[in-house]
């Protein structure tokens, strides 16, 4: 298996914190990462009363665009950790075009110190990272992380899965307009289960046209820190 070459271009600004060189744009917010996480991601597709709620052998499947840090998803794991019952599953399917390096992962990652085990358990797995779909399986099989590497357009078609929850973390529309369009509000549309919940941080009104074009009912959420509102559907 050969390591892909197109790795993200990272600068490191004064606290630690990733920024894209290729995007020009932030991983996270330099104040509220975890807490706008939680708040857009994990609250708005209402995953703490979901995850409680599955049964023995159900398995929620969360959707991303751009896994980025996987700091969403450690968020989203430690959470299933503490509320889901022990034969409840979470897949977390995830696509991303320019992976960070392992050091890059280390290094963004330890930025929090709570996620640590977590972090841990995926770093000693994000080896040989490559071009298409890799699967990763923690806790023997109870959570699954599917990682497509490549640009969204590209891997999602191939994609066959009925998504839950989706988190659409793409950049900032402004910056990255390709992870905003219809063609890829077409995918998600495909993709996902009926009555699927997404939360995106951004209310700009072309990317809500498009998602209500592509079937999605949304509304506008008060945001925290410098964002005024997010988005949930
Ligand atoms: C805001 S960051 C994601 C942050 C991430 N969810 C986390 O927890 O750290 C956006 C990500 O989308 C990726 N991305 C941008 N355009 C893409 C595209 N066309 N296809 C796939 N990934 C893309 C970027 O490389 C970046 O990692």
């Amino acid at each position: 298996m050969t390591d892909v070459t197109n790795y993200a271009q990272i600068d490191w600004d004064d606290q630690g914190r990733p920024h894209s060189r290729q995007y020009d744009d932030v991983y996270f917010s330099k104040e509220q990462g975890l807490e706008e996480t939680r708040h857009v991601f994990i609250e708005q597709n209402n995953l703490r009363q979901r995850f409680s709620a599955l049964q023995d052998n159900q398995c929620l499947v969360i959707g991303e665009t751009g896994f980025g840090t996987g700091m969403n998803f450690l968020c989203a794991w430690q959470l299933f950790a503490e509320c889901a019952s022990p034969g409840a599953r979470l897949h977390f399917v995830t696509v991303e075009k320019y992976p960070l390096s392992r050091a890059d992962l280390a290094k963004a990652l330890a930025l929090w110190p709570e996620l640590a085990g977590f972090g841990n358990a995926l770093l000693a797995e994000y080896v040989a990272v490559h071009e298409g779909f890799q699967q990763f399986v923690f806790e023997q099989g109870r959570v699954t992380l599917t990682l497509m590497v490549g640009d969204a357009l590209e891997q999602l078609p191939q994609l066959d899965a009925r998504v839950d929850a989706w988190f659409l973390d793409g950049f900032a529309p402004a910056k990255n307009p390709e992870m905003w369009t219809p063609e890829l509000f077409a995918q998600l549309a495909r993709l996902s289960a009926e009555q699927a919940t997404l939360g995106t941080f951004t209310s700009t009104g072309w990317v809500r046209r498009g998602l209500m074009a592509a079937g999605f009912a949304l509304k506008k959420i008060p945001g925290i820190g410098k964002k005024w509102e997010i988005v949930r559907g």
